[in-house]
């Protein structure tokens, strides 16, 4: 199998999706502009490629969750653009270009992420590819709960944020990145299975359950490193933010060496979660390995 070129294939369909969006003329046209702005700045679209694959592991098809798959990417963008404002993590670089507050101003900023939400709910809503009105309906319900304040990124923003300055142990920490990271990952998996016209077994949605579960513990401690290890021109987002806004991270509670260490456990406990499952079950597997590996 061509990782690369599978990958690559996943993300032209979404880019192509994306492009399409918010094209809209109108008095509003800043806010659309910013909107665009953010959403096409490039980014891994890691949630998005994991929506269709999920998909095409159930049903062999990615097309049923193209919209669901826009519907995340603009869920994650709306959080990048807030986690960023000066009331956050106050940061002026994102996926290489200067943040959305930084080009069309704090206001601007909250509603294109406020309007981005609101758009990534109306597209799964109205979708017409995925298995039916249920499935929409279904799909509508997963993002709820992975953007809301119960167990989802609002919560762990929340947490995040006042746990500024403090010392957190290992069960605060873990708490911190199942909410505001793993649970977005989580909902692409199963947005994926929801979209499918070939119905999920229980058995493979425990399956994705339990992998975005470990890539997502896995993808915020590599973040938490790469703020670290890294260097700005690299990542697309400025290195040492964590330091200067005091976060308790992995890589401060453990150091790099032990945060390796804990990446390979969670990557590896994802394989075997999907192990036998899913058609596409390589490509899973070597997803989870190149998210552990990542340089940006
Ligand atoms: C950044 O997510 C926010 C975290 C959850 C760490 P990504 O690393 O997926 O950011 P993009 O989408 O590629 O810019
Ligand atoms: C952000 O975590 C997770 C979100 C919900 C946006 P970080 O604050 O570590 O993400 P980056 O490092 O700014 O991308
Ligand atoms: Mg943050
Ligand atoms: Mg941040
Ligand atoms: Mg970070």
């Amino acid at each position: 199998m061509d990782f690369e070129r599978e990958y690559r294939r996943a993300v032209e369909l979404i880019e192509g999706e994306l492009q399409g969006c918010l094209t809209d003329e109108g008095p509003q046209r800043e806010l659309l502009e910013a909107m665009r702005y953010s959403l096409l700045a490039g980014g891994k679209r890691i949630r998005p490629v994991l929506a269709l694959k999920f998909c095409e592991g159930v049903c062999g098809s990615m097309e049923p969750a193209l919209d669901f798959a826009c519907g995340v990417e603009m869920l994650h963008t709306y959080s990048l653009i807030h986690d960023d404002l000066p009331c956050m993590d106050n940061d002026d670089l994102r996926r290489g270009k200067p943040t959305c507050h930084k080009v069309y101003g704090e206001c601007n900023a909250v509603l294109a992420g406020d309007a981005l939400q609101a758009e990534a709910f109306r597209r799964i809503a109205a979708s017409r590819r995925s298995a039916g009105l249920a499935a929409n309906a279904r799909g509508c319900a997963i993002l709820g709960e992975a953007a809301g304040a119960v167990k989802g990124i609002c919560a762990g923003q929340y947490l995040d944020m006042s746990g500024e300055g403090r010392a957190l142990n290992e069960g605060e920490l873990t708490q911190i990145h199942l909410w505001k990271t793993a649970a977005l990952l989580r909902a692409a998996c199963l947005l994926g299975l929801a979209a499918s016209p070939v119905e999920a077994t229980p058995e493979q949605t425990a399956a994705a359950e339990a992998y975005a579960r470990e890539v997502g513990i896995a993808f915020q401690i590599r973040d938490d490193m790469l703020d670290q290890e890294s260097t700005t021109q690299e990542l697309g987002k400025p290195v040492g933010s964590d330091a200067e806004n005091e976060k308790a991270t992995f890589a401060v509670l453990y150091g790099l060496a032990q945060c390796r260490r804990l990446v390979d456990e969670h990557t590896a406990a994802a394989k075997r979660a999907v192990a036998g499952r899913f058609g596409n079950e390589e490509f899973l597997c070597r997803l989870a390995d190149a998210l552990a590996g990542r340089s940006h």
